[in-house]
């Protein structure tokens, strides 16, 4: 059964649900019309009992009793076929049809005071018969009275012929109706199969068709389109990274080839050298920090890169970052400052990850402002979270711009940004690094004023 098809196994089930339903329909059906012709042919004898009962309290001497049932009357039924004897008694009767048919009393054994209603073939002919005894005043008759049941079992037959053979013919119907709507409510099924197995990678904007029935098959249809939809969204991402991670890397290639190609093109001085490597020197450096980033997304992406967590004093690593910072800012002449909380602030983190994350934050708050400029870092704890503030009074960032700064390679200002030596991965690695220690990073900027991120990481349970 279960190698079959959905189909076929469907409509097996409807067939062998209809058999059973049919047959005992019919057997009911069946019985119940036999039980009723019975009754109501048992009810005829019992009203010619009573009729013979009524005859037989007038009292009349024999012969005039037997005239009587000999001359036909509601006694006699149609058919006549009646006898009648008295109990320990000379007197008896019998009609000419109940000699024809050979009917036989009861012998003493037999006899009851009670009808009993029996049904016997005589003579090829099936009679039902009412066996009993009928007192009246000081006498007891035995009787037996029958009538013929041709016509009854004919009519019975006949409705046994119907069934047994429209039955059949209605379950054919009706098999053949299921298993056409079986395979009517399964063909979806192979449809969204056949369309899924056509979707392949590089056509993942397809998707299946939705048939508005508004059933499960309609659900299955959409819920599959929506996972078409995150592969294709996931398929894009990681070719879109693949493409710009790509370009990044051509540029800085193409520039040192450049260089050395023209280096080479004649003798130069030893200072025209010198030049040139430090040149290139400068050039791999941020390549390879660019490889670096590369690789940390690629590792996140693919879910290898698992952070090591243990508790750490965020006033710790806030307060190792500031040398590098100042270092940072003193280039540009920038006013570079921290406020640390006199508690020390817990987290579950990673050192080396939050001082990349903060490092990253304030060498933009550095990139992104004017000489001169502001530069400060503040940490507060605030609603079980601490809060690392990073504010610049530099460029700021534009509306249109903040909601993607975010993004892989996204720069505000490309040219700009290449020339300060970013590669817009900075912001996607620091909101990587805050969500791997359950945090959030957020922004608010406006143009010319600068800018504040916004870095929430949850206290540890340990931590005060
Ligand atoms: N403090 C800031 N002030 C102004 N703009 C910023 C600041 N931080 C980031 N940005 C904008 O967001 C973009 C993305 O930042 P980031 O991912 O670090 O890349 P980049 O390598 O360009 O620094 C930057 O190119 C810049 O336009
Ligand atoms: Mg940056």
């Amino acid at each position: 059964m279960q190698a079959l098809p959905l189909r076929v196994r469907l409509a097996a089930w409807y067939f062998l649900v209809l058999c059973l339903a049919f047959s005992a329909f019919s057997f009911l059906a069946f019985f119940e019309v036999r039980g009723s012709i019975h009754s109501a042919v048992d009810e005829g004898l019992r009203d010619r009992a009573a009729d013979l009962r009524e005859l037989l309290e007038r009292r009349w001497p024999a012969e005039q009793i037997e005239r009587e049932l000999a001359a036909g009357s509601s006694v006699r039924g149609e058919d006549d076929i009646l006898q009648i004897a008295e109990t320990n008694g000379e007197w008896t009767y019998s009609s000419v049809s109940a000699l024809h048919y050979g009917l036989k009393m009861p012998t003493a054994r037999e006899r009851t005071d009670k009808f009993q209603f029996s049904t016997m073939d005589s003579r090829g002919m099936p009679l039902r018969i009412l066996n009993g005894q009928l007192s009246v005043a000081d006498k007891t008759y035995d009787v037996q009275i029958a009538a013929p049941m041709d016509d009854f079992y004919d009519a019975i037959n006949r409705f046994r012929f119907v069934l047994l053979f429209s039955v059949p013919m209605l379950l054919l119907v009706a098999s053949v109706g299921g298993y056409w709507l079986s395979r009517k409510a399964v063909a979806p099924v192979g449809e969204i199969a056949r369309a899924a197995q056509s979707i392949s990678e590089n056509e993942l904007s397809k998707r299946l068709p939705v048939p508005r029935t508004g059933d499960e098959l309609q659900n299955l249809s959409e819920i599959l389109n929506e996972l078409f939809g995150r592969l294709e969204s996931a398929f894009k991402r990681v070719k879109q990274f693949t493409a710009d991670a790509s370009h990044e890397l051509r540029t800085p290639v193409a520039l040192m080839r450049t260089r050395t190609e023209v280096a080479l093109r004649k003798e130069r001085s030893q200072a025209d050298y010198r030049e040139t490597i430090v040149r290139i020197h400068t050039e791999l450096e941020s390549t390879s920090a660019l490889i670096e980033n590369l690789m940390m997304l690629a590792r996140a992406d693919s879910g290898t890169q698992m952070l090591q967590l243990t508790s750490t004093s965020l006033n710790e690593v806030l307060s190792e970052i500031a040398e590098p910072a100042r270092l940072l800012a003193e280039k540009k002449c920038i006013h570079y400052e921290h406020l640390l909380p006199e508690v020390p602030l817990r987290v579950n983190g990673n050192v080396a990850s939050l001082r990349r994350l903060f490092l990253i934050l304030i060498d933009n708050a550095v990139k992104y402002s004017p000489q001169e400029g502001h530069v400060s870092v503040v940490l507060v704890p605030s609603d079980g979270s601490a809060v690392t503030e990073i504010r610049d009074d530099g460029i700021g960032i534009s509306s249109s711009d903040l909601p993607h700064i975010f993004e892989r390679f996204y720069r505000a200002d490309e040219s700009r940004s290449r020339e300060s030596g970013g590669t817009g991965l900075g912001l996607s690695i620091a909101k990587w690094i805050a969500e791997a220690h359950q945090g959030k990073i957020s922004v608010t900027s406006s143009v010319g004023e600068g800018s504040v991120f916004r870095v929430q990481i949850p206290l540890s349970n340990d931590g005060h």
